[in-house]
């Protein structure tokens, strides 16, 4: 977790750099800090709590400076204080560095650094690095002591580097946590002449901006084109542009890409956060993906580099949102391809000894494609010879990069902690994979696939028109529950998942208690909770499980619960049982059905959140892309 940035052109640096915080804060947002190189000085200002104090202490106590880096944290080692905010300096003031990951062997190191005398400010393991960097840097080579530093850390971590003596040189390195550089356009010529225009006077910085950032949209808008730092490789940013070179110090050819996001996908536009705008995002973010997965009307034969048509076992490797998905793609794959499944969470596969069974494809889901756990779990099924492709919604990202086939999810930019567009669009994109498996594997005939494609096609707008139909009984339920201390969801079939995500989203951005059941299992232990003040959630659309569904929910009545069924709104059973309906439609094939589900459960939680005064972008404690184990 946590983000980075860095800046090195003619603008003012801290405030491009503040910018670019403010779109990598889904990161981390307990503390913020910048340093700026200017005058033989490293002017630093680091503030705890979210970015806003940051800005504050800018505003009370200006930095001017056209090289600086920036970090916004999400702790991992020492409390949320200002001392442990990023950057740090090292003992002699002439190095600042910022830092995504965590440095495994920082005790062993931090001993031998005290022993020779030097003091350290924070409980960081971050701050071995600045003092190693000064311990090695001789006044003239940066990207030496850099590169003796480098050799002496162990485990995963993005740095950017600032020096008190150089205005015009940035360092960056990359081993495990995702690392961006961007840099901005080439600047026109005189005309008449071979001369580049200046509007700043100078050339200190070369002839393009540099910037460094954790991911895209920090990039923005400053930079035209970007470069992926690979695992085990720096960048040296300064007037003769940006060299990359591999720890050991050999050269390489950078490979830039041009950015094709704008600075509109990152904001929020008329939208009071983040996920209310990404809620509503999700009818177009199905019919992109759709029609990205047909051809003709047909359905698209994806190019993963595997024949799809020998896949006998798949196993998915995902965490938290993105495993409930999985475990749709579970009965996508069982009941159109025939094929066995397993779900695993990420951060157990990865220390299991999982079979590695022959025709075995695995498929890592992520939103962000930097999971931590999930990429150490593709590892490891790589390193036993297992083809992986990843379902990823960031395609720059690591996943991406190192899975032998990419199915991306197209949602566009998510920035709210909590998953929503990003999940309807991972179950849509598993059922068109699970058609695509059958149909290679001849299970879909040509009415078959008619079918799932006009299923698929109906979902944008049903969901356009179910998120519609929901909202005044959601605001209703919302306004009755809010202050509930705890909810149960309970689910079936397909609407299990939905049960277990709808309570993940109440938990996380509302700080409510809640937990996602099977509703057949309920009865086995869990229905002792049920008072007249536990609000429970019966997830009952006309489904195969529709009768059984009814009797579980007549257990949870015989007991006084309060019961919210997300359902027909005209189903007179249904109403004559539950408390409140929150409505849904229907989809034509009910596999499909829990995208559905979900949104109005998105909203409630979205709209508790509100009512209980949480901020439903960043919530306490959690961070968008989980890069730590
Ligand atoms: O980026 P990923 O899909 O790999 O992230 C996995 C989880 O960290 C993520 O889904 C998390 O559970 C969300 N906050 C849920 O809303």
């Amino acid at each position: 977790m946590c983000g980075i940035a860095g800046y090195l052109g003619p603008k003012d640096a801290a405030q491009v750099l503040l910018v670019a915080l403010e779109r990598l804060k889904y990161r981390g947002y307990d503390s913020a800090g910048l340093a700026v190189s200017e005058g033989g000085s490293l002017h630093l200002r680091r503030a705890a709590g979210k970015l806003q104090a940051l800005s504050a202490k800018l505003d009370a106590q200006p930095v001017s400076g056209h090289c600086g880096i920036a970090h916004t944290r999400w702790a991992t080692h020492g409390p949320p204080e200002e001392r442990n905010s990023h950057p740090h300096l090292s003992y002699d003031g002439r190095i600042a560095v910022v830092h995504n990951g965590i440095i495994e062997n920082h005790a062993a190191l931090r001993r031998d650094l005290e022993a020779d005398g030097v003091r350290f400010a924070s409980d960081t393991d971050t701050e071995v690095i600045p003092h190693l960097l000064a311990k090695h840097y001789d006044g003239k080579d940066p990207l030496q002591a850099l590169l003796r530093t480098l050799a002496m850390l162990e485990g995963a971590f993005a740095i950017a580097v600032a020096f008190a003596d150089r205005t015009d040189r940035l360092l960056a390195a990359r081993k495990g946590s995702p690392l961006l550089i961007g840099r901005g356009r080439d600047r026109p010529l005189r005309p008449g002449t071979q001369e580049r225009q200046y509007t700043d006077g100078g050339t200190p910085w070369g002839e393009r901006e540099l910037l460094i950032a954790s991911d895209l949209p920090a990039l923005l808008p400053h930079a035209s084109e970007y470069l992926p730092l690979e695992d085990g490789e720096i960048a040296d940013l300064g007037p003769h542009g940006v060299r990359c070179y591999d720890f050991r110090g050999e050269r390489r050819e950078p490979r830039w890409r041009p950015v094709e996001i704008t600075a509109s996908a990152v904001s929020k536009g008329n939208y009071d956060s983040f996920m209310a705008k990404e809620i509503a995002e999700q009818p177009e973010v199905l019919a992109r993906l759709i029609d990205s997965r047909l051809r003709d009307g047909r359905l698209v034969q994806p190019d993963l580099g595997i024949d799809l048509a020998t896949i006998r076992h798949v196993v998915f490797l995902a965490c938290g949102t993105s495993w409930h998905a999985a475990l749709l793609g579970k009965r996508f794959l069982e009941n159109l391809a025939r094929v066995h499944v397993e779900v695993d969470i990420s951060s157990e596969y990865r220390y299991r000894n999982p079979v590695a069974a022959g025709n075995t494809l695995v498929v890592a889901i992520s939103q962000s494609g930097e999971t931590a756990d999930t990429l150490a779990g593709l590892r490891l099924a790589k390193s036993k010879f297992l083809p992986v492709v990843g379902l990823v919604n960031v395609v720059t990202s690591t996943i991406a990069r190192e899975s032998d086939g990419v199915l991306p999810l197209l949602a566009g930019p998510e920035i709210g902690v909590a998953s929503t567009k990003a999940y309807t669009a991972q179950v849509m994109a598993l059922y068109l994979f699970a058609a695509q498996i059958a149909r290679a594997k001849g299970l879909l005939p040509h009415d078959a696939e008619d079918s799932c494609i006009a299923a698929a096609r109906a979902m944008p707008d049903l969901v356009a028109r179910t998120l519609q139909l929901c909202e005044p009984s959601v605001e209703e339920c919302a306004d009755l529950y809010a202050a509930a201390q705890a909810t149960v969801f309970l689910g079936r079939g397909g609407e299990h998942p939905t049960a277990l995500e709808g309570a993940l989203k109440l938990k996380e951005i509302a700080y409510v208690h809640a937990v996602g059941y099977p509703a057949g299992e309920f009865k086995h232990g869990p229905i002792a909770l049920v008072t007249r003040h536990l609000p429970v959630v019966c997830i009952c659309p006309r489904d195969a499980m529709y009768e059984k569904m009814l009797s579980n929910i007549q257990e949870v009545k015989a007991r006084a619960g309060r019961i919210i069924a997300v359902g027909d709104g005209a189903d007179r059973d249904l109403r004559d049982l539950a408390d409140q309906v929150l409505p849904v439609l229907r989809a034509s094939d009910e596999l499909l059905q829990p995208i559905l589900s979900i949104l109005p459960l998105q909203r409630y939680a979205y709209r508790v959140a509100r009512l209980r005064d949480c901020d439903v972008d960043q919530p306490r404690n959690l961070a968008k892309s989980v890069t730590v184990e």
